[in-house]
């Protein structure tokens, strides 16, 4: 080391003194997270909110110095955070700028199943289409993303997410942080692997699809949140493809979980960790001290189902992160405390529910792959079931329904933790486990366009691991459409 020393001392001052840094070149380390813009929206006298959304591939700079081809709405990467209060309702013009089709699914929202945006809502390129809906559950973190049957991996990868905030009066009347951007941050934790021309490695690489060996927070690796205020809110969705993620702070710090991906819980709940799979979404309030640096990181998944240790490392289970660093300033305006109590969600009654089962196995549910012209059952708008939802397998998958919010009714026979007790709309289920749910369904009917349930592990999605259902009213025949 001492003559690696004397040998590049000159060089080094000479570099210094005769080079300028030109000034596109950016200094190598973490920059400040990109927060994505609030959606602009204009009400018209109709009492219509409207948003558009532009499907357009760009140039992104997710690692520091590198361009990365990429897909985004209205922008190269991601997409705006829309924001829409319950009761309201909102029309999204959307157009697809993209050499394919794709499509735009409201993941988590209760919406008539024509403007689902599911592999039925196809927007070919060049073309449009426009959502419209009034917003009726309560205040949430919902996203949207596409949804083209076989293609959703790769469509999320090139870039195309985004989230859907809805408000109510609840949720504004809490003392939670709520300045978007400020104290109440977005989150998206994403996973990448890049070419060594640092385009976007799209090949799956496990039995979980696609895993990054690069963390990407809201589109860049390597980001940075500079903290203001006594607390912060994160709004953290784990829009990885196939990645599991077991969030806690390096210090082992406790924290709030506020809310689930259906809204806020009955009450806090104090954590050390949460573990959030695809799709899953959570509200945290974590309280910091002026002028430190805090940072979130990923540990080894705590429930792998018991599968074999290679197994889990193959799965990128026992993987650890660095998420997100938070750099509290030095001056902190000073937050309310959490509130005690939030949002009571009603139990859903399971005396008369209809039962179904579900056992997740090689890429079939039930034993049957997707089929688009395939109809699973049939569901009376309202009604309420009970399911039974079974990984068969020994590797991770997850379950997720449209249209209705559920309650996890148990977990291999255990009521689920504080932190999954509200509503949900996806859950994971470890390899080998059982996990049963509650839920309710909405009024939307449709005899000709169903809605999905499916894994979020977006490769088995793709690889068919998804059903199809029709909501009907009572007496109500079935006219599915059919797709070529
Ligand atoms: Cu987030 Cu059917 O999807
Ligand atoms: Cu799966």
């Amino acid at each position: 080391t001492v003559l690696k020393t004397i040998a590049a001392a000159p060089l080094g001052a000479a570099v210094a003194c005769s080079v300028r840094p030109s000034p596109a070149a950016r200094p190598a380390g973490p920059r400040p997270l990109p927060i994505p813009p609030l959606a602009p929206s204009i009400v018209g006298a109709d009492g219509v909110r409207r948003f558009s959304l532009d499907a357009a591939a760009g140039t992104s700079e997710m690692i520091a110095g590198k361009r990365t081809a990429t897909w985004g709405f209205n922008g190269a990467i991601l997409g705006p955070t829309l924001r829409a209060r319950r009761g309201e309702k909102v029309a999204v013009a959307i157009t697809n700028g993209l050499g394919e089709a794709t499509t735009v699914h409201w993941h988590g929202m209760s919406i008539p199943a024509e403007f689902d945006g599911g592999p039925h809502q196809m927007i070919e390129p060049g073309g449009s289409t426009m959502p419209t809906w009034t917003v009726e559950q309560q205040a949430a973190t919902l996203w949207y993303h596409p949804h083209p049957h076989g293609s959703t991996q790769r469509h999320v990868l090139r870039g195309l997410a985004g989230l859907f905030l809805v408000d109510d009066d609840a949720s504004d009347s809490l003392g939670l942080p709520k300045t978007y951007g400020t104290d109440d941050i977005p989150l998206i934790i994403q996973d990448r692997r890049f070419t060594a021309a640092g385009a976007i490695d799209e090949s799956d690489n496990s039995k979980i699809g696609s895993l990054g060996d690069t963390i990407i927070t809201n589109g860049i690796a390597d980001a940075y949140l500079t903290v203001s205020t006594g607390a912060v809110r994160l709004r953290i969705l784990n829009g990885s493809s196939g990645r599991l993620y077991n969030l806690v702070f390096a210090d082992n710090r406790r924290f709030d979980v506020v809310a689930s991906d259906g809204g806020l819980l009955a009450a806090p709940a104090a954590m050390r960790r949460i573990q959030l799979s695809p799709g899953e979404r959570a509200e945290i309030v974590v309280v910091l001290r002026a002028g430190e640096n805090l940072t979130l990181t990923s540990s080894p998944i705590d429930d792998d189902g018991g599968v074999k240790r290679s197994d889990a490392d193959r799965f990128g289970m026992t993987d650890r992160f660095d998420i997100l660093r938070l750099r509290a300033q030095p001056r902190l305006t000073p937050s309310v405390a959490t509130p005690s109590t939030l949002v009571p969600s009603a139990a859903i009654p399971t005396a008369g529910a209809v039962r179904r089962s579900f056992d997740l196995q090689w890429f079939m549910i039930n034993r049957k792959r997707m089929d688009m012209n395939r109809i699973d059952f049939e569901a009376r708008v309202g009604g309420t079931e009970v399911w039974t939802v079974t990984n068969k397998d020994n590797w991770p998958h997850n379950f997720h329904v449209h249209d209705a919010q559920f309650h996890i009714v148990d977990i291999d026979g255990r009521r689920p933790p504080a932190q999954l007790a509200g509503r949900k709309d996806t859950v994971y289920v470890p390899p080998g486990s059982r996990v049963r749910l509650a839920l309710r369904w909405s009024t939307h009917a449709d005899p000709m366009y169903p809605y999905m349930f499916h894994c979020h592990l977006l490769m088995h999605e793709d690889q068919g691991m998804m059903g199809q259902f029709l909501l009907l009213r009572p007496g109500q025949q079935a006219m599915p459409m059919n797709m070529p």
